[in-house]
């Protein structure tokens, strides 16, 4: 069962106390998430300022950007008298593994339907935590994903469950998971008012399923912070567009106005957001080598360790737009949202103990 909570309050109810009454929400994550300075890294590229948001501290165990949403996904599903979340993504997706770790807290199982990808070793760690985690892991390709994730879906729905399924989107990504990145933006002012970081002008974070930038994009607009928001594509481009990323702003928007109609309104639209598709390379995990040299000089430098598939990415693409404006006298802030879990904390399971079609990645 759930521990007690071990952070405070999301800083959305302070800033909105309507919300906190009407949202459902359980406490994960150590708010507020640190922001460091890195002054040696900016010094070794000519730049006046850059600082990084580590939101890999959201939680000592399993943190990320993920964990701000569940807080709110799984309140919502403790709220619906649920058993098993149903999801799907890659094998080794940290999506899977955050929810199958954090639901198991609250007494919820979480089934996958899940594709394959480029193995690594973030990859195995997932799927050991996703393992020992209790996830039913079902194996799928890009034609047979959404069948069988229907079929999931009805056969917890003829009654073979205890309680209700529910279904979570690919990243887990949806309008109330967004409220926990609208939440970190208002985070993020406070830390400004508090002389953490002046106001940056660019904000880089990896678009995947642009849960966080969407999220971001309204925070800001909320929060009144004039900062650009620069999505760097690490999943596919023609998924990762600015209209797609601002529509689902939008969509987050509607909720929290519904919610609490004293919300204001702000207009987001595509033209506010840049999205870089320049640091992809071969595509969704594939490692690119510039991206592996800044994560290695970063983790140099100031020791913040980053991975291949998400955060070497968006920091590569946000250091190519740099230079690219020569923007090297503004503020920028990076969006750190990978959490390196200790070896030691990833459970040790016998290779039969793993279902065969995901042995192949600890070959
Ligand atoms: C470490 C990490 N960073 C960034 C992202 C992208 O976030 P989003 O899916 O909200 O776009 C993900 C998504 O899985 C992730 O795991």
């Amino acid at each position: 069962m759930h521990d007690e909570p071990t952070g405070n309050p999301p800083a959305l109810f302070d800033a909105y106390p309507r919300l906190a009454e009407r949202v459902p929400h359980v406490s994960i994550g150590d708010w507020p998430t640190p922001v460091t300075c890195l002054p040696q890294f900016g010094a070794a590229h000519d730049m006046a300022a850059m600082y990084c948001k580590r939101e890999d501290l959201a939680h000592t165990e399993c943190g990320g950007n993920k964990v701000r949403g569940l807080e709110f996904v799984l309140a919502d599903a403790k709220r619906c008298g649920t058993d098993t979340i149903v999801t799907l993504g890659a094998a080794g997706s940290n999506h899977v593994c955050n929810t199958a770790w954090h639901a198991r807290r609250f007494g919820i199982d979480t089934v996958a339907v899940v594709v394959d990808q480029p193995p690594g070793e973030y990859v195995r760690r997932n799927i050991l935590r996703g393992l020992d985690a209790g996830t039913r892991y079902i194996p799928a390709n890009y034609v047979t994903l959404l069948p069988k994730l229907i079929v999931q879906l009805l056969s917890s729905r003829r009654g073979e469950q205890v309680g209700r399924s529910y279904t979570l989107p690919g990243g887990g990504t949806s309008p109330l998971a967004c409220l926990g990145h609208v939440s970190a933006a208002m985070e993020l002012k406070r830390q400004i008012k508090q002389g953490s970081l002046p106001a940056p002008d660019f904000l880089y974070v990896a678009l995947g399923s642009l849960g966080t930038a969407a999220g971001l994009a309204l925070g800001c607009k909320l929060a009144g912070l004039d900062t650009r928001i620069v999505g760097v594509v690490v999943s596919y481009r023609w998924y990762c567009t600015a209209g797609r990323w601002a529509r689902l702003a939008r969509r987050t928007h509607r909720l929290v106005q519904r919610l609490d109609p004293t919300m204001p309104d702000v207009r987001i639209d595509k033209s506010q957001l840049t999205v870089i598709g320049t640091a992809l390379g071969r595509g969704y995990a594939h490692p690119t080598p510039s991206s592996a040299q800044l994560a290695r000089e970063l983790h140099e430098t100031e020791g913040i360790q980053l991975d291949g598939t998400y955060t070497a990415k968006a920091l590569d693409g946000a250091m190519s737009f740099i230079r690219q404006h020569r923007l090297e006298d503004k503020v920028h802030l990076f969006w750190q949202t990978f959490h390196t879990g200790a070896p030691s904390t990833s459970p040790h399971l016998p290779i039969e103990g793993i279902p065969p079609h995901l042995r192949r990645y600890f070959d």
